[in-house]
């Protein structure tokens, strides 16, 4: 079910207390999944890395929110390389979204809102990191397109549990994304 009440807008640097919020909202299942800023927050921390996150300039990070009220129930950005000129066509993106606002089309609308974003930049690529045991997000982006471009294999450890990370690639240009789905299958299938 789509949640219509809910809005998607930038986020704002007046968002910080509200994004301190929704970080304590988030629950160890989807910490597990999504740890940018560690796997616990308490709220020493949910505001420093809020209060952080307000104040990245835009040419360094994107951010989006979406928004029930005034309580913000999801949270995504682009991440730039604005000091590699190589990589001036590259972002990468995360997301997350509240526990108890998951499954309801949320996280579609700030994928679209992210990927219309990049098209208006003229980004070449965007570029994501998901776990491998993150069975349910694999399929999410590849309906938008995204490609598997490698595996980071026992990357991390949870106590003693190693996980892998995927890596997956959206690419803009038609023609590019199409050759990179031969490269995936030339260097990491083997094919001819
Ligand atoms: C992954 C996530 C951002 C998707 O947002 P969402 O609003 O729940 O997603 P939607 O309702 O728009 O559904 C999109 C897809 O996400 C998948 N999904 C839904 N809930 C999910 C969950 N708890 N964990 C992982 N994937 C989920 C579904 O398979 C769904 O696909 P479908 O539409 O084909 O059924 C959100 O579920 C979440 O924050 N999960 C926990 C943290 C996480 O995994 N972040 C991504 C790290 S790479």
């Amino acid at each position: 079910m789509v949640s219509k009440s809910v809005i998607l807008r930038d986020f704002k640097k007046n968002d910080a207390e509200a994004l301190s919020d929704f970080f304590l909202t988030l629950g160890p299942r989807t910490l597990f999944f999504w740890n940018r800023f560690g796997t616990r927050f308490d709220p020493a921390h949910a505001r420093k890395v809020a209060h952080a996150q307000a104040a990245i300039p835009v040419k360094q990070e994107k951010g989006f929110v979406a928004c029930a009220g005034n309580k913000i129930v999801g949270y995504c950005y682009l991440r730039f390389f604005p000091d590699k000129p190589q990589k001036r066509g590259t972002a990468s993106l995360g997301m997350v979204v509240s526990d108890r606002h998951q499954n309801r089309g949320i996280g579609r609308r700030m994928m679209k809102i992210m990927i219309d974003y990049c098209r208006r930049k003229k980004m070449q690529k965007i570029w994501l990191a998901t776990y491998t045991d993150n069975e349910r997000t694999r399929p999410f982006y590849e309906s938008f397109g995204f490609i598997p471009e490698g595996v980071f294999l026992f990357d991390e450890f949870f106590k003693a549990r190693p996980r892998h990370v995927l890596s997956m690639a959206r690419f803009l240009g038609p023609s590019v994304q199409k050759k990179a789905s031969r490269l995936v299958r030339r260097y990491l299938l083997g094919a001819k």
